[in-house]
């Protein structure tokens, strides 16, 4: 079944060139443009390049979608959990997040920081017609995971997640560290994600952003960031898909993201905060079935898609590169691994079961300790002499 755990959309990613794409496609680029970037109060440009757009609340993208016609946004969660003191002493090894582009300014009041979307992210993205949706043509067996989970009835879960910067062999590629909040079968499972992601055909580069990601129909539809409606961003000075500063270095300093995702005990709706203090926005209730009675299951850990080109093993690296062995400052980690349960209060789960597609490529190794409760080290090379 976890196999079937795929982010499947825009994962197979043809390179369209600009002269394969006829005039008419170009004006379907310009359509869908203007579909999806809204009108905006203010625009700022960041120095990796891309463009932030202010967006007034009253314009917010989910409109676009029928189920949101009548939805208020929600502008604070009803309820944050009461976050351990743990993780405050390690604040100084949190991965920057306030983001570079807002020393020229913030978005103001009631709007939010939108990436622009170009015409060449979309050429980028294969085709106009796969632009925002699931790919049928994915295949589950490209994707290898090393991870940890834990079963039960859950109302959220925490982690540190440690940042790196991995190679990636193809820009079709990606590397993430995430965490999956789920529940429901297979076929129409509700699956709520996130964490840091490089993945050059989804940004134009290699560097490690921060994303978010949502099925509701076990991976048939859904999608990453703010590539069609679902995720709500209420926060004015942060936007997913951001390049995240501060990355780990072998041997050198550690940096990882506090990552939690939880349930509006009075909307229903699942909220995302980072580093403490970083309120990002919500997935709505109203976009599932399955998890609007909890999650079932939770879910840390790496993934990388391996297109096998040229018949071999990529070499896309999953965390730092290192395999679990090597451990603190060498291979990646994810620690202070906790629960929220059914009365939103938060567990530390003593331990959980692994799983690798591929052990000789990518492993995971669990531990426990009172410091750190349920951690773990993870990742791997990719191909090597026991994985060709
Ligand atoms: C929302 O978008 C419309 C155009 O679709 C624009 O006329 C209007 O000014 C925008 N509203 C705000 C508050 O930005
Ligand atoms: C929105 O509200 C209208 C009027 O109350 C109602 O008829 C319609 O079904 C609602 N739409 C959705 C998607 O809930
Ligand atoms: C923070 O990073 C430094 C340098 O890598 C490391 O020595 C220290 O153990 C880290 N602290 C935590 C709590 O991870
Ligand atoms: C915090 O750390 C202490 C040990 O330093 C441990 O006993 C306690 O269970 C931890 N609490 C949580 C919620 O992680």
């Amino acid at each position: 079944m976890i196999a079937n755990f795929v982010l499947n959309i825009l994962t197979i990613s043809v390179i369209v060139t600009r002269s394969e794409v006829s005039n008419t496609h170009d004006d379907e680029i310009d359509k869908l443009l203007k579909k999806i970037n809204k009108p905006f109060l203010k625009s700022i440009k960041i120095p990796d390049g891309d463009v932030i757009d202010c967006v007034h609340m009253k314009n917010h993208s989910i409109y676009d979608h029928h189920l949101f016609k009548n939805h208020t946004i929600q502008m604070q969660p009803s309820y944050v959990p009461e976050e351990s003191k743990n993780e405050s002493t390690n604040t100084k090894n949190q991965s920057m997040l306030s983001q570079l582009w807002t020393i020229n300014g913030k978005c103001p009041k009631n709007s939010i920081p939108i990436r622009r979307t170009t015409k060449e992210d979309i050429l980028r993205r294969r085709s106009v017609d796969v632009y925002g949706k699931t790919n049928p043509n994915d295949n589950p067996k490209f994707h290898e995971y090393a991870i940890i989970k834990v079963d039960g009835k859950f109302h959220g879960a925490k982690a540190d997640i440690n940042v790196w910067k991995p190679y990636i062999q193809t820009p079709k590629e990606f590397s993430l560290a995430q965490m999956w909040v789920a529940a429901g079968p297979d076929s129409e499972l509700n699956s709520i994600e996130v964490g840091w992601q490089a993945y050059p055909d989804l940004y134009a580069d290699e560097n490690p952003r921060i994303f978010t990601f949502w099925t509701a129909d076990g991976y048939k539809s859904g999608c990453y960031n703010l590539d069609c409606p679902g995720f709500v961003p209420i926060n004015n000075a942060f936007f997913v898909g951001a390049t995240i500063n501060h990355f780990s270095t072998y041997d050198g300093r550690q940096y990882h993201i506090s990552t939690l995702i939880w349930k509006d005990p009075h909307t229903g709706n699942w909220w995302l905060k980072l580093n403490g203090n970083i309120v990002v926005g919500y997935w709505p209730s109203i976009l599932f079935k399955h998890l609007n009675t909890g999650a079932t299951e939770i879910q840390w850990g790496g993934e990388v898609i391996n297109f096998n080109d040229g018949s071999k093993h990529t070499t896309t690296k999953m965390g730092s590169g290192h395999f679990a062995e090597e451990g603190f400052k060498r291979a990646s980690y994810f620690r202070n691994l906790v629960v929220l349960d059914e009365d939103d209060k938060i567990k530390r789960p003593e331990r959980g079961s692994s799983y690798m597609t591929k052990e000789s490529c990518y492993n995971v190794r669990s531990g426990y300790d009172v410091i750190y409760g349920l951690n773990f080290f993870y990742g791997g090379p990719g191909r090597n002499h026991n994985c060709l």
